[in-house]
């Protein structure tokens, strides 16, 4: 009878060990090489880095986007249509129909003051993740503080994404957030908090958060599954959180 237990007990721990989450066939995380084409979106270079998006990051048409962020992420093919034509529109390649992930950074296009992991251009480099500015913006999230729910808030969210703006304008003699940097800016936070939402923890959690933006890498080995959402369900978190009293 007892060592029937413990034999079960073993047995449970083995099944669990087991089932340690992997990365998805053929999309393991590699680093980007020298030469690569990088955006100042944590997770178009996270997909990249992944192989969903070419690794090196260059001529990337609206297809591509439509289907990977679709199978990669649960995303309907419509989310993304007005963002991409945005990046199209500045693109560097030669072909108007594709842009490298650079070209994303070109200022306020879709690029803007006021980011969450990035520096302003007047600083000099808009397209690399900041440590400095990151620490802030995660200290916000409750990255790395003890004691605290494992998951970000709408509200802790809207908090640190208004307090990181406020940053900006005081600490940039030349801040410039335009009304679509502004709308580009809500639209960021909405988007990070859909694509990682658990509606059971009511938030988005934070070690998915933390490895997007730290290790530009998507969390499958956290556990991370996708889940699958429409333009609806991204405008209605626009909303909740522009809702947010900062
Ligand atoms: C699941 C889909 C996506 C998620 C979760 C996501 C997430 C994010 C986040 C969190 C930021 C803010 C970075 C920061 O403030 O430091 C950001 C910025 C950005 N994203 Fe994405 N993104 C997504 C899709 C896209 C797509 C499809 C494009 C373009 C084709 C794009 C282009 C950009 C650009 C250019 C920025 C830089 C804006 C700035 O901070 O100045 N993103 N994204
Ligand atoms: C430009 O890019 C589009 C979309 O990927 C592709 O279909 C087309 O063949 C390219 N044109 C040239 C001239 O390479
Ligand atoms: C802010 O940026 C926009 C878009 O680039 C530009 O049209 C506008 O003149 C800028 N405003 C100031 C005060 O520099």
């Amino acid at each position: 009878m007892r060592a029937n237990l413990l034999l079960g007990i073993a047995f449970s721990g083995f099944a669990v060990a087991n089932c340690k989450p992997t990365e998805p066939a053929g999309h393991k995380w590699q680093a980007a090489k020298r030469g690569d084409s990088r955006s100042p979106c944590p997770m178009l270079n996270s997909l990249a880095n992944h192989g969903w998006l070419p690794r090196d990051g260059k001529n990337i048409d609206l297809p591509m986007i439509q289907s990977v962020f679709d199978e990669a992420m649960g995303f309907d093919q419509d989310v993304f249509i007005g963002i991409t034509e945005a990046a199209l529109a500045v693109s560097t390649t030669g072909n108007s129909s594709t842009f490298n992930l650079q070209d994303t950074a070109y200022h306020n296009a879709i690029e803007h003051d006021g980011s969450l992991s990035r520096n302003d251009i007047f600083f000099g480099d808009n397209l690399h993740f900041n440590p400095l500015i990151w620490i802030a913006t995660a200290a916000r999230y409750g990255i790395r503080i003890p004691g605290k729910s494992s998951v970000i808030s709408v509200e802790t969210a809207a908090r640190a994404r208004a307090a990181r703006v406020e940053d900006a304008r005081r600490f940039n003699p030349a801040f410039n957030l335009t009304q679509a940097g502004l709308t580009a800016s809500y639209g960021e936070t909405s988007v990070l908090m859909t694509a990682f939402w658990d509606e059971q923890a009511g938030g988005a959690p934070k070690e998915y958060v933390r490895v997007l933006f730290e290790e530009e890498r998507i969390a499958y080995l956290e556990g991370f599954k996708k889940g699958q959402h429409s333009l609806a369900d991204l405008v209605s978190m626009i909303g909740a959180i522009q809702a947010v009293k900062v």
